[in-house]
């Protein structure tokens, strides 16, 4: 109350501008006992408080790698409207592992202030903010999408901002049409990704970032690397598994080294390349994926967010099991089968439906059991929640600890909210809005 008894408008503590405070946050459940997906879910120090991640989306709008208003916009729009994380859309570690000119970047000091206002904001609104750091590898130095006929790749050439004879992959292996020749990376290449991993990560965390996602699909250069179709490399960074996933271990080590132990770590890759009916004698499969999983937790990763696909242009998706969120789940279920209960998993996908993101979650309780070492940091592998596993009557199981979904916060930013409404759960809303609240009866 002020002083004359008028009640306050309070201003959110810590932001740079007046705002008011959001608390809880948007997205909170306030019914009691909501359904799993608007329970609250702690990694490390960092509490979420629903399942429901912005998942990382190009843009093709940066300005030399510098975020502008437009990201401003439009990575605030989905984070004060409830999702528990926004992440940004890949965020190339070195100019030439840009997909695109306009791609944002963390390669450069000058490029930590407009990333630190996105941070501020989505702070001001009580929310987090998340960022994929990435490598593009042979498939940089392209067209944004939209420049090009139905979406097919265009090489950017010089003229258009594109380096075309700066791009590097695993081995000298062109992706495919419309890409440029990569050449085989050197040694130092190689020590010149992981240094921009471990700078850039440093540049995410004085801009204020919350998560590190490090990104291993869709065949840009980690992801490349894992397969053994596009790394022939003779090497110890190439042949066996052990030397194949070699690049994504040093990265993740080199990272977790320069965050804080209480930041959650995330990793994504493409469970399966989609190329188990192509001819080829060996590819990256979803076993891969397990076995690469089991070693994550004691890297200090704390989730792995399960993509697919795009390492190879005569990929042939099959369906089967549920599309990417069945594969999430048959990865959690064997790190359960193995005993491993502190990795979480996250699932991506043609996730558009209320019901649908619920049952992923739905009886995937999590319990924080972090532990403080004898520094009194928390523990790398002790670090994320640790998942218990519980089955209703029916015998359902959790796919997933976490829906990540884009599309569907493309066609409608408020989609958090939407599917509260839809599930019958009351949450908060962000106060300014609180009278276009969804009306019982309402069809949304
Ligand atoms: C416009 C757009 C840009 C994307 N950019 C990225 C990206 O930067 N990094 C990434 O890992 N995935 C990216 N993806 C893939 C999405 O994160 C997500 O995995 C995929 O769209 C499937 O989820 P959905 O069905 O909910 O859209 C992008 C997808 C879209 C639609």
């Amino acid at each position: 109350m002020g002083s004359t008894g008028a009640p306050q408008n309070t201003a959110a503590p810590n932001a740079p501008f007046f705002t008011p405070i959001q608390s809880p946050p948007a997205g909170s459940a306030l019914s009691e006992n909501p359904p799993t997906l608007f329970s609250p879910l702690k990694i490390r120090d960092v509490t979420f408080q629903n399942r429901i991640w912005v998942a990382p989306m190009c843009m093709y709008s940066a300005d030399n790698g510098h975020l502008t208003d437009f990201h401003l916009v439009h990575l605030g729009a989905y984070a004060y409207r409830g999702a528990s994380l926004t992440i940004i859309e890949a965020t190339s570690v070195l100019p030439n592992g840009r997909i695109s000119p306009e791609d944002s970047g963390l390669w450069t000091d000058s490029q930590i202030a407009p990333l630190k206002r996105v941070a501020d904001f989505l702070h001001s609104q009580n929310q987090l903010l998340g960022i994929q750091l990435a490598h593009a590898g042979r498939k940089a130095s392209t067209c944004a999408p939209w420049s090009t006929e139905r979406g097919r790749a265009i090489t950017a050439t010089e003229d258009v901002g594109g380096w075309p004879r700066d791009v590097m992959g695993a081995s000298a292996i062109r992706w495919g049409e419309g890409f440029a020749n990569p050449r085989e990376m050197s040694q130092q290449d190689i020590e010149d990704v992981i240094h921009g991993f471990r700078d850039s990560a440093k540049r995410a965390v004085e801009a204020g970032v919350d998560v590190i996602e490090i990104h291993g699909a869709h065949g840009y250069l980690i992801s490349s690397f894992l397969s053994p179709i596009s790394n022939r490399r003779t090497d110890s960074y190439g042949g066996s598994f052990e030397n194949r996933i070699r690049l994504l271990v040093e990265v993740i080590k080199v990272v977790r080294s320069v965050i804080p132990a209480g930041m959650p770590l995330l990793v994504r890759v493409s469970s399966t390349e989609w190329m188990e009916e192509s001819s080829e004698p060996d590819s990256w499969k979803v076993e891969d994926t397990i076995k690469l999983a089991k070693l994550l937790p004691a890297l200090g990763v704390d989730l792995l967010d399960v993509s697919s696909g795009g390492n190879n242009e005569n990929q042939r998706i099959t369906p089967f099991n549920d599309f990417q969120v069945g594969i999430a789940g048959q990865i959690r279920s064997a790190l359960f089968k193995s005993g491993i209960t502190n990795l979480l998993i996250g699932a991506v996908g043609m996730i558009t439906e209320a019901e649908v993101a619920k049952a992923i979650v739905e009886n995937g309780k999590t319990v924080n059991e972090t532990k403080e070492g004898e520094d009194g940091k928390v523990e790398g592998t002790e670090g994320a929640g640790k998942v218990v596993e519980i089955e209703d009557e029916q015998g359902a199981k959790a796919k997933a600890d976490i829906v990540l979904v884009a599309r569907q916060f493309l066609r409608e930013p408020e989609w958090v909210l939407r599917v509260a409404f839809r599930l019958g759960v009351k949450v908060q809303w962000p106060q300014q809005y609180n009278r276009g609240q969804f009306l019982k009866g309402s069809k949304v």
